[in-house]
């Protein structure tokens, strides 16, 4: 019998596993697909390793030019690109595998069905075996909805698709100007397609400030981003070379011929055919229903991830996999869900954490902001990285950090930091008295907090007090 069975070996399965060993306990890992998940395989590092390559080509093209670097006959080698793409999750995907090995994982290859408290049936090639646990944890991940029913072809693609494209689509569609929609929109953008996105709301990336969203709403329309809010697809007919599209906006409908389109509309959790319903409850989106710690509403089966609430992040996933495994063990582990940050890996990034302008206003919190614009960093100005600002809020009673939003060079590694003091509720005063090196992008952030005390040095405060 394993002390742990676990079903998925994304980064909310595999780092559950790795952590239970490292706790002495007997572990089993089922995985139906590769080892790794969507983040290793289809996900993050693939479109990371895109956006990287994509931009590095933006970048000749666009910017060396500026630094007096004449770069000429820039050639795209996409079959060379891709094969470096799938390089790294090749690369990525083993060094699970070997981490897997040396911590004696067993790696169950088949696809289980949890059938009662301590037991799960794994099928492989029409056998199948049933295995015993002390405890189960289900980390199936999740997939993207298709849009108005409409299956994935080869034209009309997922986030997974999207990272396969042979040739460089002309003209590229995008529905959905989300976190993928965004990212995978710049890849293309970056790579010559002509971008049009068509988002149903009219709010662009409401979780952030209004602000924060129209200065990266400017950046990507400069950048060739085309996105058409309050936009709501009625039709789509492909033919075998493109793909016509019907949409509403603003009353009026618009016949739209494109190459690829790309649906981008958001992820549901693959629970279908997972257990019972008596055994685990679904709420009516098909999220497992778990408490704080992620525990099922039977005892002994836990479920982390996608497939619970919260955000679908990899990083959220991980942390609970390791809060569920120490759980079991006995510890008393607990996540911060207020202090997960999100990034969005453009160019310039955008990343967040907390709380927001419109949640601190709704909750009735006395604040206080600083904004710094890179424009005002020299080390921004510098390397020629402008575009964008951070922004920061703070409790004006206790003085703790509430929320940070960063738009720029950069952006993910800034946010960290003030992330770190944001956990250990280190006050606005104590963290604006660290020292931070210059020139760095990092003084931004430095300056942002110093403006929200009106004591910002390289731009004017808004209200002077001594
Ligand atoms: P999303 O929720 O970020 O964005 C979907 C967008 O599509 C929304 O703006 C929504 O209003 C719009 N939309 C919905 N239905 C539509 C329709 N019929 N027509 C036009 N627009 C429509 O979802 P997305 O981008 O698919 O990503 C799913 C999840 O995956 C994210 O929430 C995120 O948690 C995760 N993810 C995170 C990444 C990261 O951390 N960098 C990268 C990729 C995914």
């Amino acid at each position: 019998m394993y002390d742990i069975l676990i079903v998925g070996s994304g980064p909310a399965g595999y780092v559950a596993a790795i952590r239970a060993t490292q706790l002495g306990m007997k572990v089993g890992c089922i995985e139906q697909s590769s080892i790794g998940g969507t983040c290793l395989n289809i996900g993050c590092i693939p479109s990371k390793s895109l956006l990287d390559s994509s931009y590095k080509h933006y970048q000749l093209e666009d910017q060396y030019s500026n630094h007096g670097i004449q770069v000429n006959d820039v050639s795209i080698d996409l079959k060379r690109m891709m094969s470096r793409k799938d390089a790294v999750v090749e690369q990525l995907t083993n060094g699970v595998g070997t981490l897997f090995k040396s911590s004696k994982i067993d790696l169950i290859e088949g696809k289980a069905k949890v059938t009662s408290i301590n037991s799960v049936e794994v099928t492989k090639n029409g056998s199948s075996e049933l295995l015993e646990a002390k405890n189960t944890i289900i980390a199936t991940g999740s997939c993207p909805v298709e849009l108005n029913n409409i299956k994935f072809t080869s034209n009309i693609v997922d986030s997974e698709g999207a990272l396969k494209f042979e040739k460089i689509p002309e003209h590229l569609l995008v529905i959905g100007a989300g976190i993928i929609g965004l990212e995978l929109g710049s890849v293309w953008a970056r790579l010559g397609s002509r971008v049009t996105i068509l988002e149903a709301q009219q709010d662009f990336l409401p979780m952030l400030d209004p602000r924060m969203s129209r200065q990266i709403l400017r950046e990507f329309n400069r950048q060739g981003l085309d996105i058409k809010f309050g936009s709501i697809v009625s039709d789509i007919n492909e033919t075998n070379t493109e793909v016509e599209v019907t949409y509403q906006e603003k009353g009026k409908e618009i016949n739209l011929k494109v190459e690829k389109i790309i649906v981008a509309i958001g992820r549901k959790p693959n629970t279908f055919d997972l257990f019972s319903k008596d055994l685990v409850s679904l709420d009516d989106k098909g999220f497992i229903g778990v408490d704080e710690f992620c525990q099922t509403n039977t005892k002994n089966i836990w479920a982390i991830g996608d497939v619970v609430r919260g955000p679908m992040l990899a990083h959220k996933a991980s942390e609970e996999g390791i809060m569920v495994v120490e759980r079991i063990f006995g510890k008393n582990t607990q996540l911060n869900y207020t202090h997960i940050p999100n990034v969005i890996y453009t160019h310039p990034e955008i990343a967040w954490v907390g709380i927001n302008e419109k949640e601190l206003n709704n909750l009735e919190i006395d604040y206080k902001s600083g904004s710094f614009p890179f424009a005002a960093s020299g080390r921004a100005l510098a390397s020629g990285e402008t575009i964008g600002s951070v922004t920061i809020h703070a409790d004006n009673q206790t003085d703790k950090i509430l929320g940070i939003q960063v738009f720029g060079p950069s952006a993910s590694e800034i946010l960290q930091q003030g992330l770190i003091a944001m956990d250990n509720e280190i006050t606005s005063e104590k963290f604006s008295s660290t020292i931070f090196s210059h020139p760095t992008v990092s003084e931004s952030l430095h300056e942002a907090t110093l403006a929200m005390n009106q004591k910002a040095i390289h731009i004017l405060n808004r209200k002077k007090k001594i």
